[in-house]
C-alpha cells in the first residue's frame, strides 16, 4: 500500500504537491469514492484511481539512460517533426526526459515514466551534480575560471559555485576544453555561464549525472538503469 498522492505523481500526470492539492479540492476518486484525506493509502495494482475524471494508468515504473546525440529535442514530441529523445527508446510506456539538454548539446539524459521520481531529482534542493565537457572559444585565465568557481551573476540570479577544470588549451585553434560540474539545472546554464566570462561554448556534452556516466554507450544508444542505480539515485534526492 502506498500514499495516494505518491501513486498519482508516479503516474506522471502531475507532481506530488499538485496531487495533494487536487485531493483537497475533491477531484480524486478511489473506487468511486471521493478521497480528500492526504494520508490515504491505496493499492496501485487493485484500486481504481480517477483524477479530474480520468482514470490514471498503473504503469510499471521504468528508468532509462540515453546518450543523446546533438540535433535532437529533449521532449516527447515536436510540432515541427524534428527528432525527439523518446524516438531512441522503443517502449510502450509513457516516458519523458528528466530535465533537458539543448538541441545542440549531447550527452547523458535520464528518461522515466515515474513523475514523482523525476520531480524529486529535478528539485533544486536535491543538488545532484552534473559534469559537462565544454569546448569554448579562447583560453580563459585562471582568475576568469575562478569567477565560475565562486558563482557568477546571470540575468536570473547568481549561480551556485561550480567545480571547474581546464583539461586542454589549444593556442593554435584558440579554444579550450573545460570540465565543469554544477548541481543547478537552469535553462542553457553552462552556455550562459561561459558567455558571461567572454568564452562562448562551441560544443557541449553532458558526461555525468550524479554517479552515472556514459561508459559503453555511443551517441543514440541507451540502457535501462539497474535497480541498484535507481536506489542510489533515490538516496541522492531530498524528500
Ligand atoms: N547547460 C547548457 O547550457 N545546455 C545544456 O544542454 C545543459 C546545460
Amino acid at each position: 500500500m502506498e500514499r495516494l498522492q505518491k501513486v498519482i505523481a508516479q503516474s506522471g500526470i502531475t507532481s506530488r504537491r499538485k496531487a495533494e492539492q487536487l485531493m483537497e479540492e475533491g477531484k480524486v476518486f478511489v473506487n468511486g469514492k471521493k478521497v480528500t484525506e492526504l494520508g490515504t493509502k491505496v493499492d496501485s495494482n487493485k484500486d481504481e484511481i480517477v483524477v479530474n475524471g480520468i482514470p490514471i494508468d498503473k504503469e510499471e515504473p521504468v528508468y532509462f539512460l540515453l546518450y543523446k546525440p546533438t540535433g535532437v529535442i529533449s521532449s516527447v514530441n515536436d510540432d515541427r517533426g524534428r527528432k525527439v529523445v523518446t524516438d531512441f527508446i522503443p517502449t510502450d510506456k509513457r516516458i519523458f526526459p528528466i530535465g533537458r539538454l539543448d538541441y545542440d548539446t549531447s550527452g547523458l539524459l535520464l528518461l522515466t515514466n515515474d513523475g514523482d521520481f523525476a520531480n524529486k531529482l529535478m528539485h533544486p534542493k536535491s543538488k545532484v551534480y552534473k559534469t559537462y565537457i565544454a569546448k569554448v572559444e579562447g583560453m580563459p585565465l585562471r582568475e576568469t575560471i575562478k569567477k565560475l568557481e565562486k558563482g557568477i551573476q546571470l540575468e536570473d540570479g547568481k549561480t551556485a559555485p561550480a567545480k571547474v577544470k581546464v583539461s586542454r588549451s589549444d593556442k593554435s585553434k584558440n579554444s579550450s576544453i573545460i570540465e565543469i560540474s554544477i548541481h543547478e539545472g537552469r535553462n542553457r546554464q553552462v552556455r550562459r555561464m561561459f558567455d558571461a566570462i567572454g568564452h562562448p561554448v562551441i560544443k557541449l556534452k553532458r558526461e555525468t549525472y550524479g554517479f552515472l556516466g556514459l561508459k559503453g554507450l555511443n551517441a543514440g544508444e541507451f540502457r535501462e538503469l539497474k535497480p541498484h542505480e535507481v536506489k542510489q539515485l533515490r538516496e541522492l534526492v531530498v524528500t
